[in-house]
């Protein structure tokens, strides 16, 4: 794959597509970590004279300029971070937006407006794309966060210009790809998170290759459902009761062991839960009519714990409970930590897995790599074609 460090970019517009999707509080950026993943890129674009454009989306406006969703707190972040000054354009197309770019200098930076307040972004849309493509001589690749949309900014404007991947995109598909060359063993799959519908295909892979796969959350309550307990009000897919069945035959089939919890904490599904919900850890087989499973329970944690401890690589993605409510943080608390101090192959993923190791304030340094990318990481590991990688190739 090409990156940047394979083309002369001295003096050239070089425009940048980074995933600075990044939760907002109150106007500010609260989680910056997709920015400080593209730092050496443009650090490296600016410290080598290009002139450095850079295009992001911001939630999911649907195709119309929306106030809470512009990129100015980005831009100041960004700006702090950098330590120079960053330029904000209030379009990502247009006449203010061309009128900035045609001033930029060389190791200047600017950022463009969210490519989502157009339609046409989502659509692929190929006269937008060229507008896009216009602001640049040069195109890198760097959001890996949405390289699984084949969008105009993603995709659409590497059929116009030269295209590299950045150092980011670089990086991750290097650790993620080592998932399949060679991996130590065993090789576990801690899976959570609320859905199967998100999971399927993952799921599906991983029961081919892991040695082990590690449930929770309210994924765990479709299985649990699908082996015939009974789990009380706990939320499930009652629709996927059979692709959970086929799963577990395969896993079953590939020799994967495919663990359930065997233990939960459960609370009263009449009552509002809070910090103070009182809790009850029961057998999974055994949740009474009247309340549902938030969380792993304390011997499974252990079990976990104990089977992380021995892998030779591990994959986590998606949280084990309802972790922003301490009563049911315990599960996904004690599998973060057991993999922080796991001295094999660590991959992180997805945007819940990150914001619990900020609640429980375990370093990233800890982990072997943490992925930009939610979906985009499932769908790589998943084996799927990557439309925004594809454009690179
Ligand atoms: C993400 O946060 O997963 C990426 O930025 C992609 O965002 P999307 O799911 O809105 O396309």
């Amino acid at each position: 794959m090409k990156t940047i460090h394979d083309i002369d970019i001295s003096g050239k517009r070089v425009l940048v597509r980074v995933d600075f999707n990044v939760p907002l509080v109150n106007g500010k950026v609260s989680d910056e970590t997709r920015i400080k993943q593209a730092l050496p890129t443009i650090e490296y674009l600016l410290k080598n004279k290009a002139k450095v454009v850079l295009l992001s989306h911001l939630g999911r406006p649907k195709g119309q300029a929306v106030e809470g969703l512009k990129l100015d707190p980005i831009a100041v972040r960004l700006s702090e971070l950098l330590k120079k000054k960053v330029a904000k354009a209030d379009d990502c197309v247009g006449d203010s937006a061309k009128k900035i770019i045609k001033n930029l200098k060389e190791g200047e930076v600017v950022l463009l407006e969210n490519t989502r307040f157009y339609s046409e972004e989502k659509e692929n849309n190929l006269e937008f794309a060229k507008k896009l493509a216009n602001f640049g001589d040069v195109f890198v690749q760097e959001a890996f966060g949405a390289i699984h949309r084949a969008h105009a900014s993603t995709v659409g404007i590497a059929k116009f210009l030269p295209t590299v991947a950045g150092l980011l995109v670089e990086k991750e598909v290097m650790e993620l790809e080592k998932v399949f060359q060679n991996p130590s063993k065993p090789l576990v799959f801690i899976v959570g998170g609320a859905k199967i519908d998100t999971k399927l295909g993952i799921l599906k892979k991983f029961s081919e290759i892991a040695d082990t796969i590690l449930v929770g959350g309210g994924l765990a309550n479709t299985f649990l459902a699908a082996e015939g307990y009974s789990i009380g009000e706990s939320l499930y897919e009652e629709d996927k009761l059979e692709l959970a069945q086929d799963i577990l035959m395969t896993a079953s089939a590939a020799g994967c062991k495919f663990v359930l919890p065997n233990d939960v904490i459960c609370a009263d599904a009449e009552v509002e839960l809070s910090e103070k919900t009182p809790v009850l850890d029961l057998r999974a087989d055994a949740v009474p009519f009247n309340l549902k499973i938030l969380d792993i329970g304390k011997r499974t944690q252990r079990q976990y714990a104990e089977i992380i401890k021995k892998a030779g690589t591990v994959i986590w993605n998606g949280p084990l409970g309802l972790f922003e409510m301490t009563p049911f943080s315990s599960g996904t608390k004690a599998v973060a930590n057991a993999c922080a101090e796991n001295s094999a192959t660590t991959i992180l993923g997805g945007g819940d897995t990150l914001e619990a190791l900020k609640r429980f304030q375990i370093s990233p340094e800890k982990f072997t790599h943490i992925s930009t990318g939610g979906g985009a990481m499932l769908e790589f590991l998943e084996g799927k074609k990557l439309p925004g990688l594809e454009a690179i190739k």
